[in-house]
């Protein structure tokens, strides 16, 4: 079996990919630099799989020990390149050090590749469509201009990832432009870490079921849509993890359609903020405190994917509904107020 370095597998879908892949017989190599991480997602992952990713404390940003290891392991065939910052108010408030961290880090690893076959997945985003005009968008949809600069370095990257497989055959590169992934492992051993106080949707709501933070916001119920708040295709980060390996296969088996190829991962399905708070109140039957707030800046109205070439092409497709995503997010949320992470 091959072997596929995972860059940032200790991070929320690093560390769920980084399972898929075990359990369908990879080797893998992780590299993180724990800056958004915890060293013991690798004991929860070796609980999970019964096997422990080889692992290398290291940051891409290095380009001399980033070159020095892909030199030192010929065997690696395949990159997923998660590695990445993702915060998008942060991106406002710290342009430099989005654009410095995410395109040195991709730049010094596909350099590190030179002269070498590589498969390469890359972790894009739904962000590069801004508000479609057409719903479900398709991977034809025009790239908007982006909200924030995270968005931007997941546009650019992808325009550097276009130039350089073009220039250089051996690079073969899809792109998975995610929804939103919510959810955890049905273990519960791994599942997202917010940082502070969560940003995002699902992580807020298990934090304000738990206790740990006060009432949700619903950012807006103005909106166009059903129930006037904004629409999201939330896919399960298993479902997301899988798709990477539908990847990899597809580049193994030479499958691709040229060098570069882009592959939309949702579940085709929009949810509205008021769905999501209902879905987790009915499958968890924990009451939820919340409030409706102005919109929150820069947010799109709605989106959902169209996900028909993912599955014809990648032979994938989400099979976990709502109820799966807040059932294990919430059961991932009582497992760390148990078992806390440094
Ligand atoms: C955001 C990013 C997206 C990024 C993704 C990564 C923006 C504009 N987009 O997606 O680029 O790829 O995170 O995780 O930030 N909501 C509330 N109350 C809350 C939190 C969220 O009502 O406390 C609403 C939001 O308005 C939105 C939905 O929930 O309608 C989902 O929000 P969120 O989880 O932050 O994801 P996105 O904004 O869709």
């Amino acid at each position: 079996m091959s072997k596929i370095l995972v860059t940032g597998g200790t991070g929320y879908i690093g560390s769920h990919t980084v399972v898929e892949l075990q359990n369908a017989g990879y080797d893998v190599v992780i590299v993180d630099n724990l800056d958004n991480s915890s060293i013991q997602i690798l004991d929860q992952i070796t609980e999970i799989t019964g096997k422990k990713p080889e692992f290398y404390e290291l940051d891409l940003c290095d380009e001399a020990a980033t070159v020095d290891l892909i030199a030192k392991n010929p065997d690696i065939s395949g990159v997923i390149h998660f590695a990445a910052h993702k915060a998008v108010g942060e991106s406002v408030q710290k342009p430099l050090k989005y654009y410095r961290n995410n395109f040195f880090s991709l730049i010094n690893l596909l350099t590190a590749f030179a002269g070498r076959e590589v498969n390469f997945v890359f972790s894009s985003s739904c962000t590069v469509y801004g508000q479609p005009d057409k719903l479900p968008v398709t991977e034809e949809a025009p790239v908007k201009r982006a909200e924030s600069p995270y968005g931007n370095t997941k546009q650019i990257a992808e325009e550097i990832l276009v130039e350089v497989s073009g220039a250089n055959s051996n690079y073969h590169v899809i792109s998975l432009r995610y929804f939103n992934p919510v959810g955890a492992h049905e273990s519960a051993l791994i599942g997202e870490l917010p940082i502070g106080v969560p940003q995002n949707l699902v992580p807020f709501i298990t934090q304000s079921a738990i206790g740990k933070r006060g009432p949700i916001t619903v950012f807006g119920d103005d909106y166009n849509t059903p129930d006037g708040s904004c629409v999201r295709d939330y896919i399960h980060v298993v479902d997301l993890a899988k798709a990477h390996i539908a990847a990899l296969r597809r580049q193994e088996e030479a499958k691709m359609s040229g060098n570069f190829e882009i592959f939309n991962i949702g579940t085709g399905k929009g949810s509205s903020v008021l769905e999501v708070i209902k879905a987790f109140e009915e499958s968890t039957g924990v009451k939820l405190d919340y409030k409706i707030g102005p919109r929150r800046a820069g947010d799109v109205e709605q989106v959902w994917g169209d996900v028909s070439k993912a599955e014809n092409e990648l032979g994938w497709k989400a099979e976990l509904g709502l109820e799966d995503m807040m059932k294990s997010a919430w059961a991932w949320e009582n497992y760390i107020k148990e078992h806390p992470f440094n």
